[in-house]
């Protein structure tokens, strides 16, 4: 199949985890990974991934807006969601961003169904965010009992790969119907 995956990122942890996935994909499929804001057109491709990472409880603009824009297309061709969040790095709240977020997300959109969807963890990186995120970020990792400096990175690569090898396998599967 004709991937593609489409990313919204504010520090470039979620591009990074969509460009892992690519890799994997990559293995069964033709794959291309870009930002949301750069796609033209669905036209090429037979199926979306679209990752964003959540920031103050919701989705990065990027993602609602690529929603609106395809919805159409996004009717027909199948895609799936991932988000990259702090909250996610436990099985619990990745459960609940899935449980909550998500259905926020697509009650604008009833016509559109994921046929899949995950959550990662993401990454802290206090050196590059400036004063007044820095503040609001140690605030909620102190809240969280996490470090409040340096890098802190929760994705596990290991979990993205799996998902990634799932999507494959669902993708080569519609493939044959
Ligand atoms: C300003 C800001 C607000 C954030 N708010 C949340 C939040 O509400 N919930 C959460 O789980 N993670 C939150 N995060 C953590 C991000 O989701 C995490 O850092 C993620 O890796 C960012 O990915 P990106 O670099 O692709 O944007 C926030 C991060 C920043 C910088």
């Amino acid at each position: 199949m004709r991937v593609l995956i489409a990313y919204a990122s504010g520090f470039g942890a979620t591009a990074e985890v969509a460009k892992e996935i690519g890799k994997v994909l990559a293995e069964s499929h033709t794959v291309e990974v870009q930002p949301m804001a750069k796609v033209q057109s669905l036209a090429p491709f037979d199926a979306v991934l679209l990752g964003s990472s959540i920031r103050a409880g919701r989705w990065l603009g990027g993602l609602p807006r690529f929603l609106q824009r395809f919805r159409r297309e996004l009717e027909t061709t199948p895609f799936a969601i991932f988000a990259v969040a702090l909250t996610a790095r436990t099985l619990e709240g990745s459960r609940r961003l899935l449980a909550e977020s998500l259905p926020q997300l697509l009650q604008r959109f009833p016509e559109l169904e994921p046929f899949a969807s995950q959550a990662f963890g993401g990454v802290l990186d206090y050196d590059r965010y400036n004063l007044a995120v820095r503040m609001v970020m140690r605030r909620v990792a102190q809240s969280e009992g996490l470090p409040t400096s340096g890098l802190q990175d929760f994705r596990d690569w290991q979990a993205i790969r799996a998902w990634a090898q799932e999507l494959s396998q669902q993708l080569q599967a519609k493939e044959m119907t």
